[in-house]
């Protein structure tokens, strides 16, 4: 899937699906986001497609897009939920997906975060450490209950991502090293209101090659005879997320080929094979529609000046993400070199440095592509801008699934103590 698949141009006007995103803006006003349906369940089909051979489950990772109707999209497909805290836990069982799909990551539960997820069952915790290990120990005993865990392995390989997303190394703060695995999961079965019963792993976000995937599970399926020649039933494999996206000209392999591979590392062991996509599910199913406020011209360059700022899309400031520019209106003019920026008080507020985007004026709306995934879930409310609204499109159909808050909304949540 391309950033514009679900966002085609006919007659040089942007569509998703059978709208025109002119028609959107016209009810909603920009900013906002917009998702494609059809493009989130062509996603999951081709996951669950590629691995229609396995007992597999797709624990969508609700981080990359918590938003009830993506969540309801995909639980009616049958999506589990790989969650990390009890927000997150609240959302996915309010659409609808059930305690036992959902797997529990997260590098620093809380007691009551831990008692709520026993309280209604959920599948499995990734546990991140040893003391996390003994609080749910200590919360299960006292609830009488049992926890089914998974330990989440750092096998301390390079992701060959950004810093910032990879997760799998040494020095990261993930998981337990692969080396002290066997002692860990020795010192979990001593433990009361424990059943081991996994492994996980989670390398980073963003990959666009197999190669450290391949090395990883090759490292955890060592790992899975190991523990089993100790003594432990391990039947279930989580394998994280992290397959990467197109945004500008990376190649990608297919679900398939990704699926083919972890069933070569995989399949021999006879386990349950989770997933935690977030990004590969949603990336593609949405864009940021902005309006050009301005368009400045500077001493040695031209900008395009947007109403979407950092507060809304903070991938490009915070990661120096690429994210395909285009004018919903081609129009008949030709392409164009702006720096696009955003109205928040920051030079970080740029989306792009030096970008072809064809001529645009005051007034024209501007789609800022491949946002579906940590985009809205990121944003704040910075400057005391609104959070911009989420939309989703079914065919010739669409609702705001986020609707913009007022301002008195926003200062609402501030409270003036009466001393002052
Ligand atoms: N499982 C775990 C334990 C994770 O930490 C993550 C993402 C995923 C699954 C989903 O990974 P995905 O399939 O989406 O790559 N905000 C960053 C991405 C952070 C990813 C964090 N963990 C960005 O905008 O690029």
């Amino acid at each position: 899937m391309t950033p514009v698949s679900y966002f085609p141009h006919q007659n040089n006007e942007m569509y998703v699906e059978g709208i025109a995103i002119r028609d959107i803006a016209k009810q909603v006003q920009t900013p906002f986001y917009c998702y494609s349906s059809s493009a989130i369940e062509a996603s999951y089909q081709d996951y669950q497609n590629a691995f229609s051979d396995q007992d597999a489950l797709i624990c969508y990772a609700v981080k990359a897009n918590s938003n009830q109707a993506v969540l309801t999209t995909l639980a009616k497909l049958g999506s589990g939920a790989d969650v990390v805290s009890m927000g997150e836990i609240h959302r996915a069982i309010s659409a609808g997906i059930p305690a036992n799909k959902i797997v529990y990551s997260g590098v620093a539960k809380t007691q009551d975060e831990i008692t709520y997820a026993l309280s209604l069952g959920i599948f499995q915790f990734n546990v991140e450490s040893e003391p996390e290990l003994e609080l749910i120990s200590k919360v299960a005993t006292s609830l009488n209950t049992t926890a089914a865990v998974a330990f989440r392995i750092n096998p301390d390989v390079c992701a060959q991502t950004h810093a910032k997303i990879s997760t799998g190394k040494a020095e990261n703060k993930f998981g337990i090293p692969i080396s002290k695995a066997r002692l860990a999961y020795k010192q979990a079965a001593a433990l009361p209101g424990i059943k081991v019963q996994g492994v996980d792993v989670h390398i980073g976000s963003q990959l666009t090659s197999l190669a450290p995937f391949k090395e990883a599970y090759q490292r955890i399926a060592e790992l899975v005879i190991e523990l089993r020649a100790d003594g432990h039933d391990i039947s279930v494999v989580d394998v994280g997320g992290g397959l990467g996206i197109t945004y500008l000209d990376e190649v990608i392999p297919s679900k398939q080929t990704y699926a083919d591979m972890v069933k070569a590392q995989l399949a021999h062991l006879n386990c349950k094979i989770i997933l935690e996509p977030g990004r590969s599910l949603l990336g593609n199913a949405g864009t940021l529609v902005s309006t050009v406020v301005f368009v400045k011209t500077g001493e040695e360059r031209q900008f395009l000046m947007l109403d979407a700022g950092m507060n809304d899309l903070i991938r490009p400031s915070m990661y120096e993400a690429y994210h395909q520019i285009i004018a919903v209106n081609k129009g008949t003019k030709s392409l164009k070199t702006y720096d696009v920026v955003g109205p928040v008080c920051e030079t970080g507020d740029t989306f792009a440095k030096a970008r072809a985007v064809h001529e645009s004026d005051a007034g024209d709306l501007i789609a800022i592509m491949s946002c579906g995934a940590y985009g809205a879930v990121m944003s704040s409310s910075y400057n005391t801008r609104m959070l911009a609204p989420e939309v989703m499109v079914k065919g010739e159909q669409f609702a705001v699934v986020r609707k913009r808050p007022s301002y008195e909304d926003i200062i609402n949540q501030d409270v003036t103590p009466d001393w002052l």
